[in-house]
């Protein structure tokens, strides 16, 4: 006998195990089926995110991070350390303990939300009276009905053309999470977020580190401007960040990986690395799903065709997250999932795809909501900036990192904010300030009379409010 649902959702990631809980939560009879096993073969919830991504990736920054300052900059603040030592074993597996109180955290949330979660693979078998027929095949065994599906089976790391990931040599940002012993030398492939967060992990507990990346510009996403000084700092900081170049040839052998290629000047070059990261985007997962045998459209690059609202041409079959098209981020597919729930449950669920914040947790950190100077240029738009430098923020000087700045574009005649751009300590914090003012389209001036506290790293953000009618105060 089939179990019934009203809503089924495919991959318990952040898009899918949030949208389970918000349809439960709105009365919803729900279960979440999610394919991810722990080393141990048991269920592993939290998809790419929890188990390796957006959560490990920050551990081992946060622990590398802390190891890079009790060598370097703890004794400015006259901390004398001796006999510093790494110990890797203990920092992966406090990773490792980190990611498994998320797993084991939305677990309990499913319970706690009467959520059915099924450990398996979900497939549609088709169309039945009441909804749709999931087949779920794995640990889990189960035939399930319901009357809505939201389709959160997220991305995969893409690999080079005939170069598989090994995950010993050749390693996707999973084996990036996990390697054994600080590789002496480390090459990456990919300049994007992956490459720079892991990059500096690898960089701060010793590897050499080369990045190799196509694009003739650093982070074209971001602000010319921040991206500038991005590739200052993290240039200083000991990463080789090559730009411009075209791999032609890479192999791996027991001992290392040879990668050949062009750099941008026309010049043949070949690196010789102990591992390779590559990190050249992600690709959406719809393998095993039967979308095909129930007709689910996708398109040319393999992710899911929905419509502004995650609708599928499916009737009931929704789709969320890393499969459907917009920025792979996390808190997209979360809202996304909110959203869809909501409309399930017939009320208004609303993204704003202008206001989704972008972090890159290296150090210092670089985020950024609405437009970059350079769209607006193109986009013919008056605009006025205001930057204002970290070095001249009181708390920045206390804290002893004085790296980067603000910068706030507003609309030259009516002030509203149009992009808030920040390179410097607590830029993942800074930015939701600026997220919250953009949602209520305020203007910069807004953020200018607002009282910040003193001192803190948020007065640089009002200072570039101040600065973009050229008035801050302190500076
Ligand atoms: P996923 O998290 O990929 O989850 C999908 C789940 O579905 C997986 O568990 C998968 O096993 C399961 N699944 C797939 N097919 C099936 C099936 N047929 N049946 C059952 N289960 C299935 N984003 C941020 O916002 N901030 C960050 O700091 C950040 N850091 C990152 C660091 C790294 C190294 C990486 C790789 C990514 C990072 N991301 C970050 C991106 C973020 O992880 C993704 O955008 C996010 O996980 C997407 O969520 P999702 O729910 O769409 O898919
Ligand atoms: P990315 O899209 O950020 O960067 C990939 C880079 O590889 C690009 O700069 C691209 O030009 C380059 N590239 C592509 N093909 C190449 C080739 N053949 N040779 C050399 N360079 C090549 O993708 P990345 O870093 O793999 O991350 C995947 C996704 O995960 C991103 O979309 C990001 O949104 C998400 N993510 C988010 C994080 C965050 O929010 N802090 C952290 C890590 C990942």
């Amino acid at each position: 006998m089939s179990k019934q649902f009203d809503v089924v959702v495919i991959g318990a990631g952040p898009g899918g195990y949030i949208a389970a809980i918000r349809a439960a939560q709105l009365g919803m009879s729900v279960a979440c089926i999610d394919a991810w096993s722990n080393a141990k073969g048991g269920p592993a919830p939290g998809g790419t995110c929890t188990n390796v991504g957006c959560i490990p990736s920050k551990a081992l920054l946060q622990s590398s991070e802390y190891y890079e300052h009790a060598g370097h900059h703890f004794a400015d603040h006259g901390i004398e350390v001796k006999g510093l030592g790494l110990d890797l074993d203990k920092l992966i597996s406090r990773k490792d303990t980190v990611v498994k109180q998320n797993n084991d955290g939305i677990l309990f949330l499913f319970k706690k939300n009467k959520v059915t979660f099924f450990h398996g693979t979900g497939a549609f078998s088709g169309q039945v009276d009441g909804g749709w027929s999931i087949k779920v095949s794995g640990p889990a065994e189960e035939e399930l009905v319901a009357k809505h599906v939201i389709v959160a089976t997220g991305s995969s790391p893409r690999a080079l053309p005939d170069l598989p990931f090994d995950e010993k040599q050749v390693l996707s940002n999973d084996g990036a999470l996990a390697i054994g012993a600080v590789p002496k030398r480390l090459g990456v492939i990919g300049a994007g977020v992956i490459g720079l967060e892991l990059g500096s992990v690898w960089r701060r507990l010793g590897s050499e580190v080369t990045i190799l990346e196509a694009m003739p510009t650093f982070l074209p996403a971001a602000d010319e401007q921040i991206a500038k000084e991005a590739l200052k700092v993290l240039t200083k900081q000991g990463l080789k960040i090559n730009l411009g170049v075209k791999i032609s040839d890479v192999k791996s052998s027991a001992k290392n990986v040879t990668v050949k290629y062009t750099d941008a000047a026309g010049a043949e070059q070949s690196l010789v690395v102990d591992k390779l990261i590559v990190s050249i985007g992600r690709v959406p997962n719809t393998q095993g799903l039967n979308a095909e045998g129930v007709g689910l459209k996708l398109d040319e690059r393999g992710f899911v065709v929905v419509d502004e609202d995650c609708r599928t041409g499916l009737p009931n079959v929704w789709a969320i997250g890393d499969v459907v098209r917009g920025p792979m981020l996390a808190h997209k597919a979360e809202e996304e999932g909110v959203a869809v729930a909501e409309r399930i449950a017939g009320q208004h669920g609303h993204v704003n795809f202008n206001t989704i914040p972008s972090v890159i947790y290296t150090s210092p950190e670089i985020s950024w909501v609405g437009q970059t100077e350079q769209a607006l240029k193109t986009e013919g738009r008056a605009y006025k900036a205001g930057t204002f430098p970290f070095l001249a923020n009181g708390r920045a000087r206390a804290l002893g990192d004085t790296t980067g700045m603000v910068k706030v574009i507003a609309d030259a005649k009516t002030d509203e904010i149009l992009g808030v751009h920040i390179i410097g300590p607590q830029a993942s914090e800074l930015i939701s300030e600026c997220v919250v003012a953009m949602e209520f389209r305020a203007a910069s001036e807004d953020i200018a009379r607002i009282c910040h506290a003193h001192p803190s790293l948020s007065e640089a953000v009002k200072e570039a409010a101040l600065a973009v009618d050229k008035r801050s105060l302190n500076f």
